[in-house]
């Protein structure tokens, strides 16, 4: 969709909205997938509301990008717009055990400056592609570990309401790969309250991470991480490679062979192929274990 009407153009640089035409949302995406649209940087959440309101009284309907870590997009020209929070200078804040941290940080560099910091505890996130807000959204985890636990104060653009929020970590439930906020909450900045722990002991958890993730996930492929939840008690990855799914494709989208969990575009796999694939798998699983395996990856296919 290209925002043509010169009311609202003239209105984004007020708002601290920078306009990217005709972006490629492949290209923000770790799966390397999907079509094209205009993209709005947000580069002051005060803005956020009025923007919000002037599209929406304007008839454009738009979605709310994070990293594209964990999305799949449909092809060709998109329906809608996308709106996208520019990254801050500094990302990071710290006073004591607390992080004060921007939701478009990247999620890596934010556990390494933390670590530098002497405060840890995130030590399982370090190879998750994304953003603080995105792992915010979803409660990332891995290794043990989930953001949640340390979340003690997110800001956020609350769409029901149309404004600016400050909610704090009681009011918010996180549960596995889960969270209370609505789905068009937009999360803005959260802070973190990190146990405090030598580098020198981070380091050596992250290693251990690194080493355990390089050795079972498909880290230098374009994947969107795990594609399904795991159900209680149970891997999505271990039953779907147990039905010897591995290396099963759909063109370009591909199971991979480290991970079952995990699916690759190993070239230029079109939307409806990756999709293809979830389905075909998604039954296989429904119809060997009688378990129907929920969606892990977020689907803008509409
Ligand atoms: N397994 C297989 N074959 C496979 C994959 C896994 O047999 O192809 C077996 C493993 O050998 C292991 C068990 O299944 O015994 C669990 O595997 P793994 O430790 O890789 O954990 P997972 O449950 O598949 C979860 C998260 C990952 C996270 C890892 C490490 C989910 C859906 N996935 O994977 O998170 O990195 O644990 O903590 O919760 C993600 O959410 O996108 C993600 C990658």
């Amino acid at each position: 969709m290209r925002i043509e009407d010169s009311k609202i153009l003239a209105a984004l640089p007020e708002l601290g909205v920078e306009l990217r035409s005709g972006a490629a949302l492949s290209s923000e995406t770790s799966l390397g997938i999907g079509g094209t649209t205009d993209l709005l940087l947000i580069r002051k959440h005060e803005g956020i509301p009025g923007l919000l309101q002037l599209l929406d009284s304007n008839g454009v309907t738009h979605k709310f990008l994070g990293g594209g870590s964990n999305l799949l997009v449909r092809d060709g020209e998109l329906p809608w717009v996308v709106t996208q929070l520019a990254r801050s200078e500094p990302e990071v804040t710290l006073d004591g055990n607390f992080a004060q941290v921007d939701a478009a940080a990247d999620l890596g560099r934010t556990v390494t400056f933390c670590a530098k910091n002497d405060l840890g505890g995130m030590e399982g996130l370090i190879g998750v592609p994304g953003t603080i807000g995105g792992a915010l959204r979803m409660n990332a985890g891995a290794y043990g570990m989930q953001i949640g636990t340390y979340v003690r104060e997110v800001k956020l653009y609350r769409a029901a309401e149309r404004r600016l929020e400050i909610l704090s970590g009681e009011q918010i439930s996180f549960e596995y790969r889960h969270t209370s906020f609505a789905p068009d909450d937009m999360m803005l900045a959260v802070k973190l309250e990190l146990p405090s722990k030598p580098f020198k002991e981070i380091l050596q958890g992250i290693r251990i991470c690194n080493e355990k993730r390089r050795a079972s996930q498909p880290l230098g492929q374009k994947s969107a991480g795990c594609i399904f939840k795991n159900p209680p008690g149970a891997s999505a990855g271990c039953m779907i490679d147990e039905l010897g799914l591995k290396g099963l494709s759909v063109g370009d989208a591909r199971v991979s062979d480290r991970h079952a969990n995990f699916f690759v575009n190993a070239g230029s796999a079109p939307a409806a192929d990756m999709l293809s694939l979830i389905g075909d798998v998604r039954e296989r699983v429904s119809q060997a274990f009688g378990v129907t395996l929920e969606h892990e990856v977020v689907l803008w296919l509409a």
